[in-house]
C-alpha cells in the first residue's frame, strides 16, 4: 500500500456518487494518467469496483468487505484523524504485536489493526475468536507514564466511550457489562476489551488497550460454541456496516477517549455514560474473586470504576476486578 492509493480513494469518497475524472486526479496528485489507471486496476483486485462513466470518469460503487489499509487511511483522512496505524493481514495477536513494537522502541501512541489473529487473547487466558475479516481486531499502544492508581478506571472509561460512540454515530445501543464486555440488551456479547500494562517502579510505562468488536459477522461466521452468546453490529441491528468506515471511526473515538482520559477530562462524562450504559446496577450477580465466588446486588461503581456490591450478608464490598456472572433466566 502507498499513500497514493489512499489519496485516490479519498478523492472517490469526497466525490460520493459523482464521477471522478482520471485526468483531474492525475493532475491533482502529480502523477501520470497511466499511474492512476494502474492503481485503479490494482485496487480492483482488492475488491473495489470503479464504474466508468463515458468521458466523465469513474465512480466508486463497491468496496472490499474485509479490512483494507488504503480505505481505512482514506476514511481517517476524511475524519481528520492523524493517529499512526499499522495494518497486518494476519498476526498472532494485535496486543502482542503492539507490545513487541513498543519493546523495540516504537513511539506511542499508535494503533495495530489486523484482518485476522491466529492467537487472539481474551481475559483470563481465554481465546478470542478472530477468523472473520469483517470484524475488528485492534490495539492501541500507549506510553502513559502515570501512576498505576490513575489507571484504575481506564478500561471502563474506554468501554463507556465506545458505547457512547456506537450509540451516537451508529444508533446501536449497547450496555457495558463491567468491567470489559459490550453487550446487546439480550445479553449477547458484541465486543470485548483487554488492557495489558507494564509497570516500571511506580509508573505505568507501556499500556496496550485491545478491542475485539464484531462488525459484519453473521451466526455462521462464529464457531458453534459462540453462536448462542455472540453477536455483531450487523446481526443485532439487521443493517449493513462497512468495516473500513467503522474501523476508522472507532480509531478516532478511541483516540479521543484516550485524550480525555490522559488530560483528566473523562470525569465530565463518566457518571452520565455509566448511568446510560451500565448493565449491572440493581442486578444480583456472582463475581469470581481470585477463584472464590461472591454473590450480591450491584450498587454501581465508585470514582475509580470499582464495582460496589452489597453481598448476601448486607456488607458493602468494593471490587476492582473479577468475572461477573448473572443468574440464568
Ligand atoms: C475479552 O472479552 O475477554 C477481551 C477480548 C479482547 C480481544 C481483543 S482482539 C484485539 C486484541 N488482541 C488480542 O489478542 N486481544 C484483543
Amino acid at each position: 500500500m502507498s499513500d497514493l492509493d489512499s489519496s485516490i480513494l479519498s478523492a472517490f469518497l469526497e466525490a460520493g456518487k459523482s464521477p471522478v475524472s482520471g485526468d483531474r486526479l492525475a493532475k491533482e496528485l502529480g502523477v501520470s494518467r497511466v499511474t492512476i489507471w494502474t492503481r485503479l486496476e490494482r485496487l480492483r483486485t482488492q475488491g473495489f469496483i470503479f464504474e466508468a462513466s463515458t468521458r466523465k470518469g469513474y465512480t466508486l460503487t463497491s468496496v472490499p468487505e474485509a479490512l483494507n489499509e488504503a480505505l481505512v487511511l482514506a476514511h481517517l483522512r476524511t475524519l481528520k484523524v492523524t493517529a499512526e496505524v499499522e495494518f497486518m493481514a494476519v498476526v498472532d495477536s494485535t496486543n502482542s504485536e503492539a507490545e513487541r513494537r513498543i519493546a523495540l522502541g516504537r513511539q506511542a501512541p499508535f494503533f495495530v489493526l489486523a484482518q485476522k489473529q491466529t492467537a487472539g487473547r481474551g481475559r483470563l487466558g481465554r481465546k478470542w475468536h478472530s477468523e472473520h475479516p469483517g470484524n475488528l481486531y485492534l490495539s492501541l499502544a500507549l506510553r502513559p507514564f502515570i501512576p498505576p492508581d490513575r489507571l484504575k478506571p481506564f478500561t471502563l472509561w474506554m468501554g463507556l466511550a465506545l458505547c457512547a460512540h456506537l450509540d451516537e454515530v451508529h444508533g446501536v445501543r449497547l450496555g457495558l457489562k463491567w468491567p470489559n464486555d459490550l453487550q446487546t440488551a439480550d445479553g449477547r456479547k458484541l465486543a470485548g476489551m483487554l488492557t495489558e500494562a507494564r509497570l516500571d517502579a511506580d509508573t505505568v510505562r507501556d499500556l496496550v488497550f485491545g478491542l475485539g468488536l464484531n462488525v459484519t459477522a453473521q451466526t455462521k461466521d462464529f464457531p458453534a460454541e459462540l453462536r448462542e452468546v455472540a453477536t455483531s453490529l450487523a446481526m443485532s441491528s439487521k443493517r449493513d456496516f462497512e468495516i473500513n468506515l467503522v474501523a476508522a471511526q472507532i480509531v478516532a473515538a478511541l483516540e479521543r477517549a484516550w485524550d480525555d482520559f490522559s488530560n483528566d477530562r473523562w470525569n465530565e462524562n463518566f457518571k452520565n455514560y455509566w448511568k446510560r450504559y451500565d448493565n449491572l446496577t440493581g442486578k444480583t450477580v456472582t463475581i469470581q474473586l481470585r477463584g472464590k465466588p461472591v454473590s450480591g446486588v450491584v450498587q454501581g461503581v465508585d470514582d475509580d470504576g470499582s464495582l460496589i456490591l452489597n453481598d448476601t450478608a448486607g456488607q458493602r464490598m468494593l471490587i476492582s476486578s473479577g468475572e461477573v456472572t448473572l443468574p440464568k433466566v
